[in-house]
């Protein structure tokens, strides 16, 4: 089987705040899920390299830093979804500052790009050939009968509503709402006959 793990980055100060974006450090609470997510990924003991990939920011560094793997890489291409002129705003701050703008994100969530900030399309760009590239990782290994990897990938709500609908086939109108809870890692494993994924849940 292949098999990519994802989780959101533990709880930050700006979500025990209600604030989206902004680049803050974990709460208790999601440092208490890092150390969580280190010693449940440790003690699988999985006996294949594993690679760990967060985004550029300070919570999925954090959240990822204690579990053990060959090889980790940093990647801005995984950043949340950039809120422009909302960023470290609650969504009620929105809706009083910015009330168009919080209508016409209701109204069109994918397509919706916050004022110098990004839409979901956007993301959709940018994460498209990250998730090209472990397509292509996963076919030559198939060909050279190379050895397998586990991926694990913490990063963010939007982002990781992006890897979640291409996997998973969700179609795009679906793929703002798709839920992904906090402090929960989400298994992605491909049926080698098929080349289906199916996804489980094991909130920790
Ligand atoms: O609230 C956490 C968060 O990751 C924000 O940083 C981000 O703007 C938001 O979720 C994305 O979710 P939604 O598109 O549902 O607002």
């Amino acid at each position: 089987h292949k098999v990519i793990l994802l989780s959101r980055h533990g709880e930050s100060e700006n979500n025990f705040s209600g604030k989206i974006g902004g680049d803050t450090n974990l709460s208790p609470r999601g440092r208490a899920y890092a150390a969580a997510l280190a010693s449940y990924i440790n003690s699988l003991n999985i006996q294949c390299p594993v690679e760990v990939w967060t985004s550029g920011l300070k919570r999925t560094i954090a959240t990822a830093a204690g579990v053990k793997c060959n090889q980790r890489k940093a990647m801005k291409e995984l950043n949340e979804l950039h809120a422009g002129c909302c960023e470290g705003m609650s969504y009620e701050e929105i809706q009083s500052e910015y009330p168009q703008e919080f209508a016409m994100r209701d109204q069109n969530k994918l397509t919706y790009k916050y004022p110098n900030g990004e839409s979901y399309e956007d993301v959709l760009a940018r994460v498209g050939p990250v998730i090209g590239n472990i397509e292509e990782s996963i076919l030559e290994r198939r060909r050279d009968d190379d050895e397998e990897k586990v991926l694990l990938i913490v990063s963010h709500q939007a982002v990781l509503r992006c890897f979640l609908s291409h996997f998973l086939d969700i179609a795009e109108s679906e793929l703002p709402y798709i839920e992904v809870p906090l402090h929960t890692v989400i298994w992605l494993i491909q049926d080698e006959d098929t080349g289906k994924w199916s996804v489980s849940y094991v909130r920790l």
